[in-house]
């Protein structure tokens, strides 16, 4: 068919048409793009662009039927509208059944005759679902079919996904069911709105205005987190405030609960353990006295009255400061016992933090592991122990905690930070999924058998009886919710995971990128670049090799490592911390082969190695450098690392959103300039106690900040030229 061209005087002849058409294309267009304020995250449903495949979706997609009318249904139905009508660009119909068509539906209301065209082995998961095309003689039927409600929403969510990543449309066939039972957010929020460790405004919930107002926000939220798998949400601070337990609160929890419930979510709050003593007026919160169980029964009584699918407590006790079983003398089995019987009478969850550490001067990364492997097998059923991912605290790189494996008579769940306390703030551009995905694919031959962190978490190698994730949430009221615009898909990762620890950091990029940014392959694969180095970037100009705790005392934002000696143990011989045998020996708390891997100096891996041993700086690495001028070169790797990834993102500049251009390039800008300060504050200060010179090569910014952007205008310029 020979092209169609546009006559040259098709403005003269209908010149008011024209006016709108430059009107809408040169003014209100680019409007439109500016105003993309991050806040509809990952879930834009932005018209396709190529209309050979809008015309596929058109055609397979252009009639949805949804069998059934639960809330959680019409949800599922509320947003497939939504999706389909922005990525379509039209209204969506719903006339029965004939003709090509979306249906939604639970597994037992599919009619008989589609049944019989689903794959045999259905996940008969209560949270699975499958995605099926049927061709049938009046056209394709695409199923959207779970076991109950949520499958369908969360098939709903997948559907939708598929199509803002311009996946294949027919001969569909996608099964899929969550690995682990609880995938949670930990809001670290305080009754006041501040956030602890928050970077992104104030706490989204307006305590002050609930129950009588619901912000919208707590809906986009909730929709949120269903599409990436997301059920259950706690939704204030481990530091508890003891007033969340106060009648009032419930009050306002149970509208939360209200909003979160029809997309599969359970609500949890983090409980003070001093709760009966503070709001109960109790003399006591000793976990074994009658009184104080009657109290914590009456007090759960109160909030399953309001609220009947309430998640459960979360629970940090005697961990910096906060009150616990200890201050009685009792042990963490006793306090957590005891606040799980009063949850286990309505089937609630009771999740215990093993996040545990007493300054007594000994090497407090072995503190979680002492304490709570002799406990293994003695909490009750309803009760999750919490680990963090790595035995101290959050650090950009550590070892994974020895506990996982350690308590295969418990059931324990994973904790990942989503908000970079330790990782730039949300100033620094860190795709967190790699660490995630490092840490769940360790191996830790638990019983002298060959089981990952992941295999632990989900219980397959232990047959835990419950399973779970808690990522602490990086969420916050600024208009795009996270601050940075990537730390966006640090929340979207980390949920992904936690219902599949076997997608892949770059699947899970490419997901989020096309969904959130652009759909153009090149610019996708530049900034899924960007992303793939950014961790490693990071480690390298904050703490690499092992090292940890560098940052500032109080804030964690920046260097200080003059005033963490502890944890670097730098002087004139050497650096890092001696854990071998000889050391403090918390290698023993890992299974064999990995205590006597990291046991050695020259088994024990290079990125981990001063997180193991004290070595002298002349020590001789693979590289064949020193120690000492293989810090001076990751300091600087990790640092030009940011500025190839600032170079990369000007690259994309005509296919991202303008105003998030702007703002990325900014961020960029500036991590640039905080590698430059980690850099040189760090290798300063230990070139000073070494007696070591920095390299010459390493000595100096070799780059000025302005040199990018002159290297940018130059570009301008040669193109500009060129044309
Ligand atoms: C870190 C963090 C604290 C937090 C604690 C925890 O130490 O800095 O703000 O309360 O972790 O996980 O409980």
């Amino acid at each position: 068919m020979p092209k169609e061209k546009l006559s040259p005087n098709i403005c003269t002849r209908t010149t008011p048409f024209c006016f709108f058409a430059l009107l809408f294309v040169f003014i209100l267009l680019p409007l439109v793009n500016l105003a993309d304020d991050g806040y509809r995250l990952w879930l834009k449903y932005d018209r396709i662009e190529d209309t050979a495949y809008h015309r596929m979706c058109r055609e397979h997609f252009g009639s949805v039927t949804t069998i059934g009318a639960s809330a959680i249904l019409q949800v599922a139905e509320k947003e497939i509208r939504k999706g389909l009508g922005g990525l379509l660009g039209t209204d969506i119909k719903d006339t029965g059944f004939s003709g090509s068509r979306l249906i939604l539906t639970k597994y037992r209301d599919l009619p008989a005759h589609l049944k019989t065209r689903l794959p045999e082995d259905i996940p008969f998961h209560p949270e699975g679902f499958v995605i099926q095309s049927v061709k049938e003689q009046d056209g394709w039927k695409t199923l959207v079919v779970g076991q109950e409600d949520i499958g369908v929403l969360y098939g709903t969510f997948h559907f939708l996904r598929m199509l803002q990543t311009r996946g294949s449309l027919t001969d569909l066939s996608v099964k899929s069911m969550p690995k682990v039972q609880w995938r949670m957010l930990n809001h670290w929020d305080n009754l006041n709105r501040t956030v602890e460790r928050g970077y992104a405004g104030l706490s989204i919930w307006k305590w002050d205005e609930l129950p009588e107002t619901i912000d919208e926000r707590y809906v986009d939220y909730a929709r949120a987190n269903a599409s990436i798998g997301i059920n259950g949400v706690v939704v204030n601070n481990v530091n508890a405030s003891p007033h969340i337990l106060k009648n009032e609160y419930i009050q306002k929890l149970t509208v939360l609960s209200d909003v979160f419930r029809p997309y599969g979510i359970r609500l949890f709050v983090s409980v003070n353990f001093a709760a009966p003593k503070t709001i109960g007026n109790l003399p006591t919160a000793d976990p074994t006295d009658p009184e104080v169980q009657r109290w914590w029964n009456n007090k759960v009584d109160e909030i399953y009255k309001l609220i009947p699918d309430f998640g459960g407590f979360l629970v940090k006790a005697n961990s910096e400061g906060q009150p616990g079983p200890q201050d009685y003398g009792r042990s963490h089995v006793d306090g957590a016992n005891s606040l799980a019987k009063a949850l286990a009478r309505y089937d609630g969850t009771l999740i215990w933090r093993a996040f545990v550490y007493e300054n007594r001067g000994n090497d407090r990364v072995k503190d979680p592991y002492d304490e709570f492997a002799p406990l293994d097998g003695q909490f009750l059923e309803n009760v999750l122990v919490q680990t963090k991912n790595g035995p101290l605290d959050f650090q950009p790189r550590e070892p994974f905690s020895p506990l996982f494996g350690a308590l295969p008579a418990t059931s324990q769940m994973m904790e990942f930070q989503i908000t970079q306390e330790y990782t730039g703030f949300s100033t620094h551009l860190v795709y967190l999924s790699t660490m995630y995905k490092e840490v769940l694919t360790s191996e830790t031959y638990a019983g002298g058998k060959s089981a990952t962190v992941a295999e632990i978490v989900d219980g397959t190698a232990q047959s835990q009886l419950m399973t779970g994730m808690a990522g602490v949430s990086n969420i916050g009221d600024v208009r795009n919710w996270t601050g940075h615009p990537f730390a966006q898909a640090n929340w979207y990762a980390f949920g992904r995971l936690a219902w599949d620890h076997e997608l892949s950091s770059e699947q899970i990029a490419d997901e989020w990128v096309r969904m959130t940014l652009t759909n153009v392959p090149e610019a996708v694969q530049t900034i899924k670049d960007i992303m793939a180095h950014s961790y490693e970037n990071m480690v390298n100009y904050m703490m690499p090799l092992g090292l940890n705790v560098l940052s500032s005392l109080g804030h964690h934002y920046g260097p200080q490592p003059w005033r963490r000696e502890s944890f670097h143990g730098a002087s004139k011989e050497g650096i890092g911390y001696d854990r071998s045998t000889v050391g403090s020996d918390a290698v023993s708390q890992y299974f064999a082969p990995n205590r006597e891997k990291f046991d050695h100096l020259e088994t024990c891996p290079e990125s981990l190695m001063l997180w193991f041993h004290h070595v002298p700086w002349n020590y001789r690495m693979q590289s064949g450098r020193t120690l000492w001028e293989e810090l001076c070169f990751k300091y600087n790797d990790g640092l030009e690392g940011v500025r190839t990834n600032r170079r990369q993102w000007y690259t994309v500049r005509h296919h991202v959103n303008e105003t998030v251009f702007k703002q990325v390039s900014q961020l960029l800008e500036k991590q640039e300039d905080e590698a430059f300060w980690w850099r040189d504050a760090c290798l300063g200060y230990f070139s000073q106690i070494s007696g070591l010179a920095i390299p010459t090569a390493y000595e100096a910014p070799r780059y000025k900040d302005t040199d990018l952007k002159k290297e940018e205008q130059q570009n301008r310029n040669i193109k500009h030229h060129s044309h």
